[in-house]
């Protein structure tokens, strides 16, 4: 069709155009968008621009500009995958493909997600263990604390139907919470699957002594930890925790929180900790201190909902507008917090700490938020205020968001 000259031509003009001239490149996604007010889902490009962190919309059915090249909170490159969900100014934008060649190539071949799973005998170490995930380069885009039932259990291990040792699997994996996250990391799968180790603990401890079943397994039985040994593995154990879509579902029930609400506070580890990759962190924190974690997920928050959330320090709080911008600036992660006393919400408020970080150094150097906070905004960790909030607060997550 073209000339051999005009095809080189346009060969360079189009190298030329995935170079911003600022010294970085631009990758181009197809993002999706449900518009609650028309009810459609409306496609768009997005356009990444290395250089700057800034991100640019452009309506493809509209065929126009909808959001000029700007900086947004809380993206950067490794926020952005096929399947991710990042927040654009309040909107929750579902990365759905690849929108040219040049990103496909970057971004196509390496990531990839799994399934991973902390197995009943690890309730304790998730501080922990959370920690050696985010060492080893993964990113949690999907966490929920769960309890499977005897049929979900047999349902998950459907593979090993006959094998001796089912029944005794069975037993473990519901005497006890699980913690099922969704990880992506380059190659995802086999490196999920050589961090764990071999199946059996005593053998890791010999010939794999940095991964996490030698570190924390018993034998080959109680080892620790799970992960999906294929593409179609991953993506059905991932469809039993997180489904899509009812179609996922299939009339089946998900594993459901093990959240008790009693005697509880509530505790919102926030967007910009989750993404510096404090999860672990904090989590290990949280149970050195005595406290007991009984339900954890992550929530993309949507505006409506973090307006609804911070609704009693709405012309309180001077920063309750930025407070709102940084929870539905990405995932965030809720926890229900016991303890062996029955005041657990203002033992918990000591632990976090005051709400201003620099004041917390200064005052309250072991709290939470002297460690892990930046300023008022991003002080890391929410907790409810008054002790009656505590349940309210949990039940806000865990049944109504749930
Ligand atoms: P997983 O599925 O949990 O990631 O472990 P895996 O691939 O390394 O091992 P697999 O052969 O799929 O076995 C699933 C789980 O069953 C328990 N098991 N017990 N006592 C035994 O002989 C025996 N063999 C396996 C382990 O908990 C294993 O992780
Ligand atoms: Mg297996």
């Amino acid at each position: 069709m073209f000339s051999g000259k005009l095809r080189f031509l346009l060969m360079i003009a189009f190298m030329l155009f995935e170079q911003t001239g600022d010294d970085g490149v631009r990758y181009s996604f197809i993002a999706e968008w449900f518009d609650n007010e028309s009810q459609t889902l409306r496609k768009f490009y997005l356009m990444y621009f290395t250089a700057d962190d800034t991100v640019e919309l452009f309506d493809i059915k509209n065929n126009n500009t909808f959001l000029k090249r700007t900086k947004c909170e809380g993206i950067s490159a490794k926020d952005i995958y096929i399947g991710a969900i990042i927040t654009i100014f309040s909107r929750q934008m579902n990365i759905a493909d690849f929108a040219d060649n040049f990103t496909r190539e970057k971004f196509g071949k390496t990531l990839q997600k799994t399934f991973g799973m902390l197995k009943p005998d690890v309730a304790d170490k998730y501080g922990e263990i959370l920690k050696m995930i985010y060492a080893n380069d993964f990113k949690i885009t999907k966490l929920k604390m769960a309890r499977l039932t005897k049929e979900q259990a047999q349902e998950f291990y459907k593979e090993h139907e006959g094998k001796p040792f089912l029944p005794f699997l069975v037993e473990f994996m519901t005497s006890g919470p699980v913690l099922a996250m969704e990880l992506v990391a380059e190659n995802g799968i086999a490196k999920w699957r050589e961090t764990i180790g071999p199946t059996d603990s005593e053998v890791a401890r010999t010939s794999a002594p940095e991964s996490v079943r030698a570190k924390y397994g018993k034998d080959k039985s109680y080892n620790a930890v799970h992960g999906s040994d294929s593409v179609e593995a991953a993506e059905r154990e991932l469809s039993i925790f997180f489904p899509a879509s009812s179609r996922d579902l299939d009339g089946k029930m998900t594993p459901k929180t093990t959240a008790t609400f009693k005697n509880c506070t509530c505790c919102v580890i926030k967007p910009h900790a989750v993404q510096e990759g404090l999860l672990g962190d904090i989590i290990y924190e949280i149970q050195k201190s005595g406290f007991r974690i009984t339900g954890m997920q992550m929530f993309y928050m949507d505006y409506p909902n973090a307006e609804e959330f911070y609704e009693v320090y709405k012309g309180v709080v001077p920063e309750c507008t930025a407070m709102v911008s940084q929870l539905v600036s990405g995932p965030c992660v809720a926890l229900e917090i016991v303890s062996d006393t029955p005041d657990t919400p203002s033992k918990f408020r000591a632990l976090v700490g005051p709400p201003e970080p620099d004041r917390a150094r200064e005052l309250r150097p072991n709290t939470l938020r002297a460690k892990f906070g930046k300023t008022k905004v991003l002080n890391a960790i929410h907790c409810s205020d008054l002790p009656e909030d505590g349940l309210l607060e949990v039940e806000y997550f865990f049944k109504i968001l749930s």
